[in-house]
């Protein structure tokens, strides 16, 4: 199955494509996560878009697109992925529909303040990338990664200005995309306010994983 998680920042897409993925045995493919794993190598696409993500701008669809095309040329992707981030403009929905079928688009819907307290809490662990926040989902020392004992740390992106930025960025780029999908019958909504395991169960009921 072939699913692509679409929801403002902060929305808990991230979360529960890891829950899906490791259930349901798919591909987890996450724009943002590639993006970040070349500016932490150093490599030139790395360096070209560091202040790009930092100031919670778009990465050009060039660019995005290209790094989707390779990465879903990949033999894993064969028996089904989820797309997380990917697509974000009209630009790349429509790429993406020439590339690949889809099955579903899930729309992960939460409203402005929920957003910002997701985002302004949340940490990470550097090496592994697995995600906390300080309120909802915290580690069981304050700080310090569960599993690697690292000190967690704020994503550069998660800081006010560039939150409210990455809002207003979804809302003229990305918010087009719902109508996009509704239109072509691939939409279906989940409520993202709900807990985690909430947001689980509506996701693998809505597209027939269970
Ligand atoms: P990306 O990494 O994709 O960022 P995003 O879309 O802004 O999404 P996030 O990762 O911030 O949020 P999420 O919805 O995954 O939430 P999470 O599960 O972590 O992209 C980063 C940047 O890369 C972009 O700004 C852009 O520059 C670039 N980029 C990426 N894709 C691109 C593209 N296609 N085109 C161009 N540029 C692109 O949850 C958030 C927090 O809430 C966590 O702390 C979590 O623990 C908590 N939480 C989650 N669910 C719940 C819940 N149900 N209840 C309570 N707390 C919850």
């Amino acid at each position: 199955m072939n699913l692509v998680f679409l929801g403002p920042p902060g929305a808990g897409k991230g979360t529960v494509a890891k829950k899906v993925t490791e259930r349901f045995f798919l591909v987890h493919i996450s724009t943002g996560d590639l993006f970040r794993e070349a500016i932490r190598n150093e490599n030139p696409l790395g360096l070209q878009i560091k202040s790009v993500l930092a100031a919670g701008k778009l990465v050009t669809d060039a660019i995005t697109i290209e790094m989707v095309r390779q990465r879903l040329a990949k033999k894993d992707t064969k028996s089904g992925f989820i797309l997380d981030g990917f697509p974000r403009t009209i630009a790349q929905g429509e790429a993406l529909l020439e590339m690949v079928p889809i099955d579903h688009v899930v729309n992960f819907v939460l409203d402005e303040s929920t957003i910002v307290k997701r985002l302004s809490g949340r940490r990470i662990c550097k090496s592994t990338g697995k995600t906390y926040h300080i309120l909802y989902n915290p580690p069981l020392v304050d700080g310090i990664d569960d599993e690697t004992g690292e000190e967690l740390i704020q994503r550069e992106d998660d800081r006010e200005e560039a939150i409210l930025q990455r809002i207003a960025v979804y809302e003229k780029e990305t918010a087009p995309l719902i109508e996009f999908f509704k239109e072509r019958a691939l939409l279906r909504v989940v409520d993202a306010q709900k807990t985690p395991q909430e947001v689980f169960q509506q996701t693998a009921e809505l597209t027939g994983l269970v």
